[in-house]
């Protein structure tokens, strides 16, 4: 959700500002935006749509300046616009910001600057940022009179003393959440930056340096990265980058990282697209994710920092996370409740927050989130800790803000690299495979399963990258089901399961409905005859969730019923069922497995199925309109 770059160095920044913004334009945007520091001032350069209108621009006009912030922006306060896009410029242009996040007290601020004489143009919550910036610019003497920090700051004589001491003056302001980058005239080599909430992180370069909201943005110019921390603020030059907290004293040794993966796998790779390169990459993200967390008779997952007696003393475990990711939590319910014996409530993490949740410290919270970045889901972890539990996380971004020791008690990750396409895919299946150990580090602890039992899941766990690749062969069988005229242009669909199967019943529908924008319901297959069966005629596909378990056969009556009243089945089954053939329109099979690992194998049909429907239907999968890849709203 909006995207910022920022960089300082020798090269044109409009080059390098396009193509970091390029590298994010996964989270989702409506508009972009670049300010430089050129000779004769800032120089701007704003626009809705996509970034193609930035390239076009940079290849009729050279725009000068090696020093800059670019944004793109997915609007909330106001439409997405050229006015409303980013950067944003004081009263007379010689300040400009890049924002991403939501400032909360954004009308009270914009009254107060209005009766001060300030001029605001755009509907933006982020324009009262650089206005506060103005105001404390145009009075130097009461920045270095503050009594306090930013005082201190002011009267420092480093060079950047007057914008970094405005900077934090400005955010004493700030309700909301918020990642900035500033960048001034009277100071062309420079740039500051803070976050509060939102995320930020510095590339450290060679004579060259940049800041992003997330590493592919940098990755062309360095694999040094800083995650700036929540509250601070980073003055960034050509040679150097002084990180500063939020009192503005300096963080001698910030937290340096050196990226794993290279630019390659932020890349499409000969795929069409990286929806579909993800869910080819399934089969090494589980195995990196299961890799050594079985060895010597035991599961290793020291990340879960409790000792087997606190394990062993849980009463409760509960699961808060959005989208996608909520659908690995209720997957994960079945499995701790069956394995581990605790019950387990699975909650959205924007409910959780505010319904007064029944935690305390015999409680344990895992939080899942694949970009580590969801503000609902940091906030849900914040409102557990405080109420005494203990909060794990289980990630797929290292570094990103669950993963701060202020945020969680610890990390599980999972080894799924970066995932660019919107819809999550890969990072799903591994979140599932991280859950499964986790379910079984639970039992091992409780002593609810024997270490045979263990060892013979987790046999069978790693059986589970070979099954997708055996599906994965089998793609154009789903291709051609999914092109079939009475997928591609339904207005509607069902998605049936039980069991383990609703979840993934679930992921379907999501699946469907985010990238081919056709409305899909997913529903428990017993519930159905009790309202949505009223939906079905012959233009309603109805895809089933079918492979063998204990609820296989009424899952079969619940087709039946539906086929009763002439929709259109498609269902996933396990190999080896023939009876099924003859009886539903089209199966796609999966190798067979124990029932409660069967989610991940049949996920990955269903993932197929929706990216071969929104294709057909010139579909932009991966970037679907109106979404983002990291929510960072509430
Ligand atoms: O990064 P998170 O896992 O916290 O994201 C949560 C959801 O926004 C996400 O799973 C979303 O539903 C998916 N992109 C859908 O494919």
């Amino acid at each position: 959700m909006c995207g910022i770059v920022g960089y300082v160095g020798e090269q044109s920044a409009a080059d390098v500002l396009f193509s970091g913004l390029a590298r994010l334009e996964y989270r989702g945007y409506d508009s972009w935006g670049i300010a430089l520091a050129a000779p004769d001032g800032l120089q701007v350069r704003k626009k809705s749509g996509k970034l193609a209108g930035l390239r076009d621009l940079l290849a009729t006009e050279t725009l000068p300046g090696t020093v800059g912030i670019g944004h793109t922006r997915w609007a909330t306060h106001g439409r997405p616009d050229d006015v409303n896009a980013h950067p944003h410029l004081d009263c007379h242009g010689h300040i400009a910001i890049v924002h991403n996040g939501i400032i909360e007290n954004y009308v009270e601020l914009r009254e107060e600057l209005r009766r001060q004489g300030h001029t605001f143009v755009s509907q933006t919550d982020t324009e009262v940022i650089v206005h506060l910036l103005e105001r404390e610019l145009a009075d130097p003497d009461a920045l270095r009179a503050d009594g306090g920090y930013v005082g201190e700051y002011a009267r420092s004589g480093a060079p950047d003393a007057l914008l970094t001491a405005a900077v934090a003056a400005t955010i004493r302001h700030l309700d909301g959440a918020y990642a900035l980058a500033v960048l001034w005239d009277a100071l062309p080599d420079c740039l500051v930056a803070a976050r509060k909430g939102s995320p930020l992180i510095i590339g450290l370069g060679q004579g060259e340096n940049l800041i992003a909201s997330d590493i592919p943005a940098v990755l062309a110019h360095t694999r040094r990265v800083a995650i700036l921390n929540d509250g601070d603020l980073a003055v960034v030059r050509a040679g150097g980058v002084e990180f500063l907290d939020g009192g503005l004293t300096a963080v001698t040794e910030p937290e340096i990282m050196e990226v794993e993966w290279s630019l390659e796998a932020a890349e499409k790779g000969g795929y069409e697209d990286f929806m579909l390169k993800e869910i080819h990459e399934q089969p090494t993200a589980l195995r990196a994710t299961l890799q050594g967390r079985f060895e010597d008779g035991r599961v290793q997952l020291s990340e879960l920092t409790l000792s087997d007696a606190e394990l062993a003393a849980l009463e409760r475990v509960f699961i808060i996370a959005c989208g996608t990711s909520y659908h690995a939590g209720l997957v994960a319910k079945t499995l701790i409740e069956k394995w581990a014996r605790i019950p387990v409530e699975v909650q959205v993490s924007s409910e959780f927050r505010y319904s007064d949740p029944l935690v305390d410290a015999r409680t344990l919270v895992i939080a899942i989130t694949q970009s580590g970045e969801t503000i609902d889901t940091l906030f849900g972890v914040r409102e557990a800790r405080a109420k005494g539990a203990k909060a794990f996380a289980v990630t797929n971004v290292v570094g990103s803000s669950v993963t701060r020791p202020e945020a969680a008690d610890g990390v599980v990750y999972t080894h799924a690299g970066p995932e660019i396409g919107v819809a999550a895919t890969k990072t799903f299946t591994a979140q599932i495979a991280a859950l499964n150990v986790l379910a079984l580090k639970l039992a091992q602890a409780r002593g609810t399963l024997t270490a045979d039992e263990i060892a013979r899941i987790f046999a069978e766990l790693n059986e589970l990258p070979g099954h997708i690749e055996q599906i994965l062969l089998h793609q154009d069988d789903i291709r051609s089901c999914a092109e079939s005229g009475c997928c591609v242009n339904a207005c509607t669909s069902l998605f049936l399961g039980r069991g383990v199967g609703v979840p993934i019943a679930m992921e379907g529908a999501l699946k469907l409905k985010e990238i081919s924008y056709i409305h899909a319901e997913a529903y428990a297959a017993g519930e159905m005859k009790h309202g949505p069966i009223a939906l079905i005629d012959a233009s309603v596909p109805v895809v089933g969730v079918a492979t063998d378990g204990s609820t296989y056969e009424k899952v079969v009556s619940n087709i039946k019923e539906v086929q009763a009243r002439d929709a259109i089945v498609v269902v996933v089954a396990s190999e080896g069922n023939e009876s099924i053939r003859n009886r539903v329109d089209h199966v796609f099979y999966v190798p067979r497995t124990s029932e409660l690992l069967s989610p991940i194998v049949a996920t990955v049909p269903l993932q197929l199925f929706a990216y071969y429907i929104a294709k057909s239907r010139g579909c932009d999968v991966d970037q679907p309109r109106n979404l983002a890849k990291s929510v960072t709203v509430e």
